[in-house]
């Protein structure tokens, strides 16, 4: 089967009124996971690869690994997604790589830590999405710098996150703005900012109204009732997983992630791209920590990484079932990047 771009995917979520989490892949183990739980719940998959992933694992072998799950689940859409972006040559080289959508994370300059002009974002943003959609590739924006409302600061994902002190204004997307964003860019998909930041330390307790403004999400979706709104940072901390790194000799301090039932009211207002990396990597930490400390006499690591990717699995047939992916994967025909190109060519993408 042809990869599926996310504008198809997320047409068919806001269609059917589900969400899609996109989860970052850096492996072998973790594209496996991801794969077999979609096959187990029939849902549709959004993969997505960061800069740092790609210097991780190396453009050749992330290609590979999208081969052989689109040879391996022929019946699953897969669309294969560039996580920020931080420059139109970046972007250009995943379209060039076969990536069937990108992110330009034009809220950051090319440094991918210092927040923008609102007109260096457009700028960089349309320039992005002219040349991805002449060949088919879809384009997610982001207005809004990612950040805790509770420290004023930014996570990182892979060395992307501002730097310094945050303004409430900065890390609060406006609607107005947003409104005027995607109509100057003609992106598929906005990631918008409520307060969510990534990486394990999200919030130092059960995220309040204050610190998560899901309210701000219902304000957007107002004004662009069309167009399909990104969560980053959307991962849960699970206090289970957190207990099982402890428990085996780990490392981390209290913190509390976004709710699940926080991220299925998102969905229900406009939310359908639910970006989600640090779960897995918790769960794969306590699994590989939990097999060593049980097995001590290990050293096989086909042993510890076949527990590690159970856990994510496990993870991601969860998410899939909580956001309402579960059951649409067979009801999605792909539409190959040629016909995509048509369609945005021909204005009836819009
Ligand atoms: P988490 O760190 O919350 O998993 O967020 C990942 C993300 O948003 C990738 O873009």
């Amino acid at each position: 089967m042809a990869l599926a771009t996310v504008r198809q995917l997320l047409d068919h979520a806001a269609e059917n009124g589900y969400g899609i989490p996109a989860f970052n892949v850096n492996n072998m183990e973790q594209t496996q996971a991801i794969m077999e739980a979609a096959a187990a719940t029939d849902s549709p998959v959004i993969m997505q690869a960061s800069a740092g992933a790609r210097s991780y694992a190396g453009e050749a072998f992330l290609r590979a690994l999208m081969g052989a799950a689109t040879e391996t689940w022929p019946h699953i859409p897969i669309a294969v997604h560039l996580d920020h972006g931080s420059s139109p040559t970046t972007c250009q080289s995943a379209v060039d790589a076969g990536f069937t959508s990108v992110m330009m994370d034009g809220s950051l300059l090319e440094d991918g830590k210092t927040p923008s002009p609102f007109e260096y974002n457009i700028q960089a943003t349309r320039a992005v999405v002219e040349a991805a959609h002449s060949v088919g590739v879809s384009v997610e924006g982001e207005l809004g710098v990612l950040g805790s409302l509770e420290t004023g600061e930014a996570g990182e994902e892979d060395g992307v996150g501002a730097k310094g002190k945050l303004t409430r204004e900065q890390m609060l997307t406006d609607p107005d703005q947003a409104a005027g964003f995607v109509a100057a860019t003609g992106v598929d998909a906005l990631a918008v900012a409520i307060g969510t930041s990534h990486g394990a330390y999200k919030f130092t307790k059960r995220p309040t109204g204050e610190v998560l403004a899901i309210d701000r999400i219902k304000e957007i979706h107002a004004k662009l009732p069309n167009t399909h709104l990104v969560m980053h940072g959307s991962s849960s901390v699970p206090q289970e997983l957190l207990a099982i790194i402890r428990e085996y000799g780990g490392e981390m301090k209290e913190t509390y992630g976004v709710p699940v039932e926080e991220l299925q009211e998102s969905i229900r207002h406009g939310v359908r791209k639910i970006n989600i990396d640090t779960d897995i990597r918790l769960a794969m930490t306590g699994a590989i920590r939990r097999a060593l400390a049980t097995d001590p006499s290990q050293f096989d690591p086909r042993g510890y990484l076949k527990e590690a990717r159970s856990a994510a699995k496990e993870l991601c047939i969860l998410r899939y079932e909580q956001f309402g992916a579960a059951g649409h994967a067979s009801r999605i025909e792909v539409i190959p990047l040629e016909e995509m190109a048509d369609l945005y060519a021909g204005g009836r993408l819009v």
